[in-house]
């Protein structure tokens, strides 16, 4: 078994020293690697920047960009080869219109930035995904966590996706803890408790694999 995982925040550059990110820390991303690698799979992790290092188990090649960009030109080349796809990688939606050659200098009272939309690496995938391939996706909700995550695994092609509600302490950007509830295309949805990010990402490689497994009749 071939996993595709993108993982961590995407820098998207507006001068030679400033950038626009996010606060991922790769944590679920890099424990879902691991974990995929430890059930025998191989693994390629395509890993925004994060403070975390490359994974040292000989089954995971990890490959570091910053940008959505450069995350979905590495993402698209190996998405073919791939038996399962899991996008946990906080993409920054949007990047500066205009990268700046030289530092900006300070001004104004205000600067107003123009931002441009970035690739949806998990939708352009989902538009080439065979019946044989499983996509899993992420989606982080404030309200209507169940709406706005099936509507995702719809626009995206998921056959999963993992719900992180930010209602739930403890859970989503920062911690090593997570709370997730898994909904999958034929309409099954899964909750679990609250626990350690490596223990979420044995539940979630434990139904990918069942998933996968034909089912018994
Ligand atoms: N995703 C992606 N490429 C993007 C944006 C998102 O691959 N440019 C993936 C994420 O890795 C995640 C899923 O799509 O698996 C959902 O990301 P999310 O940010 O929740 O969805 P968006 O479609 O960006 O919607 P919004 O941020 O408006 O909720
Ligand atoms: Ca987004």
């Amino acid at each position: 078994m071939r996993v595709l995982i993108t993982a961590g925040p995407t820098y998207e550059p507006l001068d030679p020293v400033r950038f626009i990110g996010n606060h991922s820390t790769g944590k679920m991303g890099y424990a879902l690697a691991e974990t995929f690698a430890a059930e025998g799979a191989e693994v390629l992790l395509i890993s925004g920047p994060t403070n975390l290092p490359d994974p040292s188990n000989a089954r995971i090649q990890t490959v570091r960009v910053q940008t959505a960009q450069e995350m979905y030109e590495a993402a698209v080349v190996e998405a073919a080869a791939a038996d399962v796809w899991v996008f946990a990688a906080a993409v920054a939606d949007y990047r500066p219109a205009q990268v700046a050659e030289q530092k900006i200098k300070k001004a104004g009272e205000t600067l107003t930035l123009e931002l441009v939309k970035n690739v949806d690496i998990a939708a352009e995938l989902g538009k080439t995904k065979r019946p044989e391939q499983f996509s899993v996706g992420f989606a982080l909700e404030t309200e209507n966590e169940h709406a706005h995550a099936l509507g995702k695994l719809q626009r995206k092609n998921f056959d999963m996706v993992v719900l992180n509600s930010l209602r739930d302490a403890g859970a989503g950007f920062r911690h090593d803890t997570n709370k997730v509830t898994l909904l999958d295309a034929d309409g099954r949805i899964t909750t679990f408790e609250l626990k350690a990010k490596t223990d979420v990402a044995r539940d979630i490689v434990r139904s990918v694999l069942a998933r996968r497994l034909p089912q018994p009749h």
